[in-house]
């Protein structure tokens, strides 16, 4: 990227030819030819250079998916981006173009739950074993490692107990024995870390998420280098995975103000953060105390956090904290984040998942908290508001 990251997303893709700031939608089943002849010339061109943006059909693209992967492949500084119709897809994507039947991967224990489910137990039926680590604890990794590991699957930080990883020591780990990486970078984009340029073979963002940043469109990016390029490549066609341009669209505009929100989103969080780790029933679950291993995690391999974090909540009765969530009047239920707004949610088993390193005590709760682009100050008086009810 030869400009800034914040430059670069207010200045590329402006469209001369259409007069237009944006690029136009372009959609597309049919791509049309005038001739025969350019039907040939096109593939042959697509032959040559698979990542050019040349489609003959329009499952792989238009001109509007070309550009998203382009900005996303820029600003990942990867060597490829696929796009898929959700960050789930790129998950599905990620595992499905690396692994086969025999092969073992092994997943850090705080994983988004359906990924869990994916690995855990569909990844059984093709007679692939999935171990889980404890992303505090690498020797949990290591012991699980064999001559069949084909990949290590790293999200960080880990959903819900949000933990920081040795991202460098697990990269070294799996290089040394010639094992492939992914990692989920939805938390924090490739705005604050870029896990190809750190060494991760690939790396998968929900765009859903902060890309889109306004809660109304679903998709994912799956990030490569050249040398799983092939396999994801053969994997994204015979899958027929594809973003709709509609949703490219969508998502190329919320790309333009990527930074100046999650810096918001920073400021507003750091801001809650500090008002909230004066309670002392409640442990922050987001990397702001400077003497903790996450924090050093973070501060090693990010340049900024995202405003995704959770709260461990102490309180003997369970209703108290359910109470405290419900009360909150400027914080939606739901669970896609990544949007302007604020979210919270309870974390129960059922969000948790199938957890082996979660060790939560009888009174301990975990909350979620997205804290969105409202004024701080108003967020925190809400919060003050509903703490209360704890018990
Ligand atoms: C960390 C993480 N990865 C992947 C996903 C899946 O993304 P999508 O909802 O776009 O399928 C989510 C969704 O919540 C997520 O939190």
């Amino acid at each position: 990227m030869s400009k800034s990251f914040k430059t670069f997303l207010k200045h590329t893709a402006k469209d001369y030819h259409n007069q237009s700031v944006n690029p136009p939608v372009v959609r597309a089943s049919t791509i049309i030819f005038k001739t025969l002849q350019d039907i040939r010339k096109m593939q042959d061109k697509a032959k040559k250079n698979p990542t050019g943006g040349y489609f003959d059909y329009g499952r792989q693209g238009t001109s509007t998916t070309h550009i998203l992967s382009k900005i996303l492949n820029e600003i990942e500084e990867s060597y490829h981006v696929f796009l898929t119709p959700t960050g789930f897809g790129a998950v599905f994507l990620a595992i499905f173009s690396v692994v086969r039947p025999g092969d073992e991967i092994i997943v850090s224990d705080p994983t988004y739950n359906p990924t869990r489910v994916l690995t855990e137990d569909f990844l059984k039926e093709f007679n692939i074993k999935t171990y889980f680590y404890n992303p505090h604890d690498l020797k949990t990794l290591e012991k699980k490692i064999t001559n069949k590991t084909k990949l290590i699957f790293v999200e960080n930080p880990g959903s819900n107990s949000f933990d920081f990883q040795d991202l460098g020591k697990i990269l070294l780990i799996a290089k040394k024995k010639k094992i492939l990486t992914a990692i989920d970078n939805t938390w924090g984009t490739p705005y604050f870390l870029k896990p190809i340029k750190l060494g991760f073979d690939m790396s998968i963002v929900s765009a859903t998420k902060y890309y889109s940043g306004h809660s109304d469109v679903m998709g994912g990016s799956l990030a490569v280098n050249k040398k799983v390029f092939k396999e994801v490549d053969k994997t994204n066609k015979v899958t027929g995975l594809r973003l709709g341009p509609d949703d490219a669209y969508l998502i190329t505009r919320g790309l333009r103000t990527l930074d100046v929100r999650l810096d918001k989103h920073e400021k507003n969080a750091k801001q809650v953060s500090e008002f909230l780790s004066k309670y002392k029933n409640i442990k922050l679950l987001y990397p702001h105390k400077k003497d903790s291993f996450n924090f050093r995690m973070w501060k090693k391999y990010y340049s900024g956090a995202s405003g995704l974090m959770g709260l461990k909540i102490k309180a003997k009765n369970k209703n108290s904290v359910i109470k405290f969530v419900n009360s909150l009047k400027l914080f939606g239920y739901g669970y896609s984040w990544g949007g302007f707004e604020s979210l919270a949610l309870y974390q129960d088993k059922r969000e948790q998942g199938n957890r082996k390193f979660l060790k939560l005590n009888k009174d301990e709760h975990l909350v979620r908290l997205h804290i969105g682009l409202e004024d701080p100050k108003d967020l925190i008086n809400d919060l003050r508001k509903s703490i209360k009810y704890l018990k």
